[in-house]
């Protein structure tokens, strides 16, 4: 008899102890839930004053990932019926920023759902055959090729997938310092082919996401051996296949800036790219003749990003839209990433933003990219021209 009274009385511990572990989970992803929402809340306040938004949506909204983010919509602003700087100095700043407020809440409401924010609880179908070889280039130095590897890159390691990011910006590597892992790399793919190491002693894994695995071509600073080329990098993606540890899901290739022979080794070997721009006619022209080269090339399936989108000048009409810069060059939009300080800390901390907690607003953007990147889906920019009902930002939590 004492024996099943005790036995009650643990299956009530047992009871009350997952209840416990239950209501702190639960108050985790809550927590997890308000800052994210908070983020996007801090930016689109800052930027919804106006009833003509474009909308970002996805093409194909039965197969893209629930991870849509949709809140992200307004960043990609038409420019129509800016609000001029003068306009805005005249409007009392509280009448202006309750509207801000409406608006942001108005979009929140309209375009979120709780599981849009977080989507950590599914993984996404991978698409397309294994390893997906994907070169992240632009053309132009300096719009964001490094920063995007590292994002997308760790993003795909922590929804599961394996991933090889190989820096292949030969005397201007700095992948390695993104990712925080510098001071691990002993051995490069020079190495390798020159037969002073295994392939496996140039591969450095990531102590955070033990499926990411960085690869360098050269030492800072050091010229490319002759006769390094194209063939090189096929051989070594053919050796990344054979290893013992299977085939990798991504292999991922940093593009040096230019379209000279560094551009042309790195991209010889995949079949995929993302094409990095700002929204600049510099950096424009240079995708659209890179574009050009990787159709030369036999790569069909290229898709964009946008980065460093600000939609404080995209409304004061100082800035390209993402819908012309989609419209100039024609390719599909796979994410729009916006300015954010965020970016410059992490790069400086050699901490992808991805990892960020609280998540950043570009994090989220590259998070949603690699998503889409995946499942090969894109996004595309409409207008969308309805006026946002009015409702408290609070009741975004069903309140
Ligand atoms: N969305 C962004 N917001 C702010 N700064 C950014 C953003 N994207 C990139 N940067 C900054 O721009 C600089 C160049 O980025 P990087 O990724 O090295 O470009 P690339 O590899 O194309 O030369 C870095 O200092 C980086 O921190
Ligand atoms: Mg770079």
């Amino acid at each position: 008899m004492t024996g099943w009274v005790n036995r009650f009385a643990h299956a009530g511990d047992s009871a009350v102890e997952i209840a416990e572990s239950t209501a702190y989970r639960f108050r985790q992803a809550k927590t997890e839930i308000v800052t994210a929402s908070r983020v996007a809340y801090q930016f689109l306040a800052g930027v919804a004053s106006n009833n003509s938004l474009l909308n970002a949506e996805s093409q194909n909204r039965g197969r893209s990932p629930r991870f849509q983010a949709s809140w992200f919509k307004n960043l990609i602003s038409s420019g129509a019926n800016p609000s001029t700087s003068s306009e805005m100095e005249n409007q009392d700043e509280e009448t202006t920023q309750q509207q801000q407020r409406l608006d942001a809440e108005a979009l929140l409401r309209q375009n979120s759902r709780l599981d849009s924010l977080l989507q950590y609880n599914r993984k996404p179908q991978l698409a397309g055959e294994t390893p997906r070889v994907v070169v992240i280039t632009s053309g132009k130095g300096g719009v964001g090729k490094t920063t995007t590897t590292a994002n997308i890159g760790l993003s795909l390691a922590r929804i599961g997938f394996s991933i090889v990011a190989i820096d292949a910006d030969v005397g201007l590597r700095n992948l390695d310092l993104l990712l925080g892992l510098e001071n691990r790399v002993n051995y490069t793919v020079v190495e390798v082919l020159n037969g002073d190491c295994r392939l496996d002693q140039a591969l450095v894994r990531d102590k955070r996401w033990s499926n990411f695995e960085l690869l360098c071509i050269s030492k800072p600073r050091s010229k490319l051996p002759l006769g390094f080329g194209g063939k090189a990098l096929i051989w070594l993606v053919e050796a990344l296949k054979a290893r013992e540890e299977g085939v990798p899901d991504f292999i991922i290739i940093d593009c040096p800036a230019g379209i000279d022979a560094g551009f042309i080794t790195a991209i010889t070997p995949a079949n995929e790219a993302v094409l990095v721009t700002t929204p600049d006619i510099t950096s424009l022209r240079d995708a659209d003749r890179v574009t050009g080269l990787l159709e030369c090339d036999g790569i069909r399936d290229i898709n964009m990003i946008v980065n460093r989108v600000r939609t404080d000048m995209i409304k004061g009409e100082d800035m390209m839209s993402v819908l012309d810069v989609q419209e100039m060059l024609g390719l599909p939009l796979l994410g729009v990433i916006p300015e954010d300080t965020e970016v410059i800390r992490s790069t400086n901390r050699g901490y992808p933003l991805v990892l960020n907690k609280p998540p950043a607003l570009a994090g989220l953007a590259f998070e949603q990219a690699a998503w889409r990147l995946v499942e090969q889906d894109s996004m595309k920019a409409v207008m969308m021209e309805e006026e946002p009902k009015k409702r408290g930002f609070f009741s975004f939590f069903g309140g």
